[in-house]
């Protein structure tokens, strides 16, 4: 069992020297997206987060202090037993809820501490998002849902890498469709490619094959991996399936809103072992 405890890990590579969140905090919030420098070794950073919901009787402590750090073009799978905080701690990865304590950190912006309206604009430019439902918009056709997050920012579409990504995700001929004219996997690739082509510092993918047939679901896997291979895309997935997490880089293990473990190079079978470990 290759279950690489958080401390060794720790030393190994979460918050490294020239991380964001090593340094002063006073810019927190301030904003500099358009022009931000890749000053990090880090796409997405996490410091010591924590959020709890409810109160008093009902409070739960849904992230527990939680370090992390994701390399750029690693593609990641984030695994623990259901209630773990998996979903928490995406969302506040990716800005979509705020932490109650600690620091983020996207591309080396702190996200911490930024106004709904920073979010949403950082997000826009900075995170892809592919969801479990596709999420596309049901009146337009594929080309336009892609270059959507493009048109909302007032950016032009750079022809050439869209060209590129709907090539190498054989969406070439299925560009005039509209989503209802497309099979489940062919939307799920439309939603890949809306979350390339605004070339994002991470792309966040929650249960993307939760709702395809094991084939299909397999190729948009091996889409995601061949993307943070050769685009040098950072991934960072949420799945319960082991046999999708065997497609990451890594496996971050969460159990009670605390990072418990990683794997390296995952197999189904050692995800399996170490979920098994985690009493689920
Ligand atoms: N909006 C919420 N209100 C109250 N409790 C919540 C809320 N969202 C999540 N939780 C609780 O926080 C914990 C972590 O949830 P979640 O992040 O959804 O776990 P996972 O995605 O691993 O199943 C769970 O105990 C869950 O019940
Ligand atoms: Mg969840």
């Amino acid at each position: 069992m290759n279950i690489i405890l958080e401390d060794e890990a720790a030393s190994v590579r979460i918050v490294p020297a020239g991380d964001p969140l090593n340094e002063s905090t006073e810019h927190a919030g301030s904003m500099t997206i358009p022009t931000v420098q890749k000053t990090t070794r880090t796409a997405v950073a996490a410091r010591d987060i924590t959020k709890t919901y409810g109160r008093d009787d009902t409070k739960v402590a849904a992230l527990n202090n939680v370090t992390v750090a994701f390399r750029p073009g690693d593609f990641t799978a984030i695994m623990g037993p259901s209630g773990s905080g998996k979903s928490t701690l995406m969302h506040c990865l990716a800005g979509l809820d705020t932490v109650d304590s600690g620091q983020v950190a996207i591309d080396s912006t702190i996200i911490t501490g930024m106004s709904d309206h920073e979010l949403t604009i950082l997000r826009r430019t900075h995170v892809g998002f592919i969801f479990q439902a596709f999420n596309l918009v049901p009146t337009l056709n594929a080309r336009d849902n892609i270059v959507l997050p493009l048109d909302l920012a007032g950016t032009n579409v750079d022809e050439e890498w869209l060209n590129h990504i709907v090539e190498t995700l054989g969406l070439t001929d299925r560009l005039d469709h509209k989503p209802h004219e497309l099979s489940g996997g062919q939307q799920q690739r439309v939603a890949v490619a809306r979350a390339l082509l605004t070339r994002p510092a991470v792309v966040f993918a929650d249960e993307p094959t939760g709702a395809l047939d094991s084939t299909t679901g397999a190729e948009v896997l091996e889409l995601l991996a061949t993307s943070a291979r050769e685009m040098g895309q950072t991934i960072i997935m949420v799945t319960h399936d082991p046999h999708a997490a065997s497609y990451a880089d890594r496996v971050v293990l969460l159990k009670d809103g605390a990072i418990v473990g990683h794997l390296e190079n995952p197999t189904a079978d050692s995800v399996l072992n170490a979920l098994a470990e985690l009493g689920e």
